[in-house]
């Protein structure tokens, strides 16, 4: 058990380098598996859900470790196309080496992926793309099979613009015969990322980052050296922070343009923010105003992954905000947490209503999941006295050295093991 405890009411302020993106890394990580392939990735943040990803990698043969923020892959001697369910359960992502899998080996079996309880979570759409590239896939209870089957291109509507839907089917059409070309795809930047890699490693693929991408085999290089983009929520988490406790805190080394939603509502709120290419300065006098209503919504709207932490900035903000969430049924699961420091705040059904209090206390709360658990933590930084988050491993999951982080901007934080 993770034990976070905080002293909060301290403002945060200074310069943050914000860490490499798990969202980006764990597709690539699954692409290093497309052909044989050595592989040099910087800039990975260390997280439990890379780990997850690289015991995956060494479990299906291939050599695979993490030194620093430096992860090096050697997929030549891939063995199998099967990943057990110990493996599968640590995280959602896991169900991205599906399609990687039937790319490489024609073939995969595997369980139901794990993840953050934010809803059903199914993967309908993620089987009915890879049926449409010409794999058999059957799913029987937990379990699902993919039987030997040759890829062919194809030309895949999607219904909705599932993230992990568009990775898995541009991984298995990068091995396919013939052209894909996916319509409604995913506009998020992991999937220009994703897309980045690909090119990199020989795949002739374009579009990304429009709802329109086609894809098709190149010749595959054998070694290649890629770094992983900055996390954009980890960015909005780390902004929010500075918003709730009257802070001024300058982000570096991240692309404004990728959390702008998240800024414009700060900004709505209050905050001074002031951006150019590679960095972003954000700035609160503590006194934040209400916003109206809020809607999640896919790429490029307000990304569901910030809904939590700037709901935990708003707590104090004058007057009534609305959040409403439309990517996933389960997402206020931090609602009855953050009531324990005093906030008047109440949910039903995809609507949450937060009325700004003036002042916070600090209290025990639980982790629910990774980015509710990252929102306790934004509110106990801005509520008065010691809060502490009792946390079943949800945070480590995506921040990395998050207490250090808070603590080189002023925060008194600290993460007991
Ligand atoms: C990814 C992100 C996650 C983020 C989410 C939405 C990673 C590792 N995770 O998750 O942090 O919150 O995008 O931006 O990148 N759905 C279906 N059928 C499917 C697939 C999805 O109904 O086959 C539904 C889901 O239940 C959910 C919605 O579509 O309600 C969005 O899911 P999706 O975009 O696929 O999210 P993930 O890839 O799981």
């Amino acid at each position: 058990m993770d034990i976070w405890h905080i002293r909060g009411g301290r403002r945060l302020e200074g310069v943050s380098f914000v860490q490499g993106s798990k969202n980006a890394s764990l597709p690539i990580l699954a692409a290093s598996i497309l052909a044989p392939l050595q592989c040099e990735l910087h800039n990975v943040p260390q997280l439990r859900d890379v780990d997850a990803a690289l015991r995956i990698l060494r479990h299906l043969g291939c050599r695979a470790e993490q030194r620093g923020n430096e992860v090096y892959i050697d997929s030549t001697g891939l063995s199998g196309c099967s990943i057990p369910h110990h493996l599968m359960e640590e995280m959602r992502s896991s169900v991205i080496f599906m399609g990687a899998l039937i790319a490489r080996c024609g073939e995969a079996r595997l369980s139901l992926p794990g993840g953050c309880q934010l809803g059903k979570r199914p993967i309908d759409l993620h089987v009915f793309a890879l049926r449409q590239l010409g794999a058999e896939i059957e799913e029987n209870g937990m379990e699902i099979q993919c039987f030997p089957s040759r890829l062919h291109g194809a030309e895949i509507f999607l219904p909705f613009p599932s993230v992990g839907a568009t990775e898995n089917t541009m991984l298995s059409a990068c091995m396919a015969k013939g052209e894909t070309v996916i319509h409604g795809a995913a506009r998020e930047p992991e999937i220009l990322a994703l897309q980045d890699f690909l090119q990199t490693i020989g795949v002739h693929i374009s579009g990304a980052g429009s709802d329109t991408i086609q894809i098709e085999r190149g010749p595959m290089k054998k070694n290649v050296v890629s770094r992983i983009i900055p996390d954009r929520i980890v960015a909005s988490t780390i902004a929010c922070a500075a918003a709730a406790t009257g802070g001024d805190v300058e982000l570096r080394g991240i692309d404004p343009k990728q959390f702008s939603t998240v800024l414009h509502f700060l900004n709505k709120a209050g905050c001074d923010i002031m951006n150019n290419n590679r960095s972003v300065r954000v700035r609160s006098d503590g006194r934040l105003r209400a916003i109206g209503e809020v809607v999640t919504e896919p790429y490029p709207g307000f990304p569901t992954d910030a809904q939590p932490v700037l709901m935990a900035a708003l707590l104090k903000a004058e007057g009534r905000s609305l959040i409403r969430e439309t990517i996933f049924e389960n997402r206020f699961r931090q609602v009855p947490e953050l009531r324990r420091l005093g906030a008047d705040i109440s949910s039903s059904g995809q609507l949450a209503e937060i009325w700004g209090v003036d002042r916070l206390h600090g209290a025990a709360m639980t982790a629910t999941d990774l980015r509710g658990g990252a929102a306790m933590i934004v509110a106990g930084l801005s509520a008065d006295g010691e809060t502490v988050i009792c946390d079943d491993g949800h945070i480590t999951r995506g921040y990395e050295h998050f207490d250090m982080r808070l603590r080189s901007l002023g925060a008194d934080i600290y993460l007991e093991y």
